[in-house]
């Protein structure tokens, strides 16, 4: 007899309703789930929350390092697959672990530490500002296309150094660099020449910005590594500040509950993005972590070099720790979605900004805010690790222009 085939992981993105996917993986297998990352490879998917802080937390078990994956090693996985912007060796802060790691770490933690909030924040909101300013007498827009897609990348080019031209091209640059189509090369070589073009900038006039710091810290080694933690923070910070955007307005539109309660002053706006972290992470499913040795995780055997997927929404689900009893649960933010141990992400504090501003601002500029598409048929953007709106249309009351008589005598 055979065994089942295994579950696609894009089962549990691309799904109605994931709870149902991660409640059945759960009753297979438990846990720790073996999945399909595409046909004939295979991996675990780690759905519970105290081993992904299992296995966040011991390096020395686990590696962050891709070419200690087995199936990459032995030729199973080839070196085109689709599965290598996200899963292959990267040479920066992403691809090592240890000593290496915390070298390369150091300067991404000084220099968003040195980010000035207030002046962040005056920055989004004028950015979020300009851009309902272009939609906001039409009464309608797509808030995925007109508005998140675009507000990240323009406020982390803010950040550093870059204007909101430059924050355009960027964004043309990583669209085409993502799009995988024959200009994703050219999109590449556009992507670093910008970036490049802000360090030579601030390397003549430094600045309170992100490019500064990271030129000034003494754990870099020449301008090679200073580019490529600007591009490593660029291109971790935008796909997901996208996706908490989209999915923090989808539930306010698509969820009666929810936004009542956010209208009824019940929850505020930190409370709610903290809401979607739990319900839908940026980073839904985590790219991973890869075994050094034969070891077991939540009962099963995890041989050396298998892959381990970070199960960061299923950790959400996971009934050890998870209620799903939303009003109990209020102010609780220790959901996994900036995951955990010396990897855990280090652009939270400007991705909640940015987020909340972009949010916030939508909510204050846009009354009569509503969807103009069945809840249930909002489509998602196809992928394994991500679960993002592909598009949110409403419609909203076109703001009077001051002076237009419309008071009556
Ligand atoms: C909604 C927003 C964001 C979410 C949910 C998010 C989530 C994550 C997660 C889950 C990781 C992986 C951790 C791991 O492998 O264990 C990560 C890593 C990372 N994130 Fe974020 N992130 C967000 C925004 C940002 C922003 C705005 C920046 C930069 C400005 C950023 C920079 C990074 C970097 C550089 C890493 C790699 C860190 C390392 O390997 O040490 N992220 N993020």
């Amino acid at each position: 007899m055979t065994s089942p085939a295994p579950t696609p992981l894009s089962d549990t993105t691309m799904t109605a309703d994931p709870a149902a996917v991660f409640a059945r993986l759960r009753a297979e297998q438990g846990h720790v789930a073996w999945v399909e990352l595409e046909p004939g490879v295979g991996a675990w998917l780690v759905m519970g929350y105290p081993e992904i802080l299992t296995i966040t937390k011991q390096e020395r078990l686990y590696s962050r390092d891709a070419r200690n994956w087995r199936l990459f090693r032995n030729g199973t996985v080839p070196p085109d697959s689709a599965l290598g912007p996200m899963m292959f060796f990267r040479d920066n802060v992403i691809g090592y672990d240890g000593a290496a790691h915390a070298r390369l770490r150091r300067p991404l933690d000084a220099a968003v530490s040195s980010v000035d909030q207030r002046r962040m924040r005056r920055s989004v909101e004028r950015i979020c500002d300009l851009l309902i300013g272009d939609f906001a007498v039409r009464g309608r827009a797509d808030l995925v296309a007109d508005y998140a897609v675009i507000v990240p990348m323009l406020a982390i080019a803010d950040l550093f150094g870059l204007d909101t031209m430059q924050g355009h091209d960027l964004l043309v640059a990583m669209q085409a660099l993502f799009g995988s189509a024959e200009d994703a090369q050219e999109g590449n070589r556009r992507f670093e020449e910008l970036l490049g073009g802000a360090l030579e900038a601030r390397r003549r006039t430094p600045a309170a910005d992100l490019t500064t710091a990271l030129l000034r810290h003494p754990d870099l080694r020449g301008d090679a590594e200073v580019l490529q933690s600007m591009v490593v923070m660029v291109s971790a910070g935008y796909h997901t500040t996208i996706s908490w955007i989209a999915q923090s307005l989808r539930l306010m539109l698509t969820d009666p509950r929810f936004a009542a309660r956010v209208r009824g002053g019940r929850l505020g706006v930190d409370d709610a993005l903290d809401e979607a972290l739990w319900r839908d992470p940026p980073m839904y499913n985590m790219p991973a972590r890869y075994a050094l040795r034969d070891v077991q995780l939540g009962g099963r055997w995890i041989q050396r070099g298998d892959a381990l997927v970070l199960g960061l929404a299923a950790a959400g689900h996971d009934p050890r720790v998870h209620s799903g009893h939303q009003e109990r649960e209020v102010g609780n933010r220790s959901h996994l979605a900036w995951s955990a141990g010396p990897h855990s992400c280090p652009g939270r504090v400007p991705a909640r900004l940015i987020t909340r501003t972009a949010v916030e601002t939508v909510l204050h500029r846009l009354p009569g805010l509503a969807l103009t598409a069945p809840a249930d048929g909002i489509p998602l953007t196809p992928s394994p690790w991500t679960r993002c709106p592909a598009s949110l249309p409403v419609s909203f009351s076109v703001p009077v222009p001051a002076g237009s008589g419309t008071t009556t005598p």
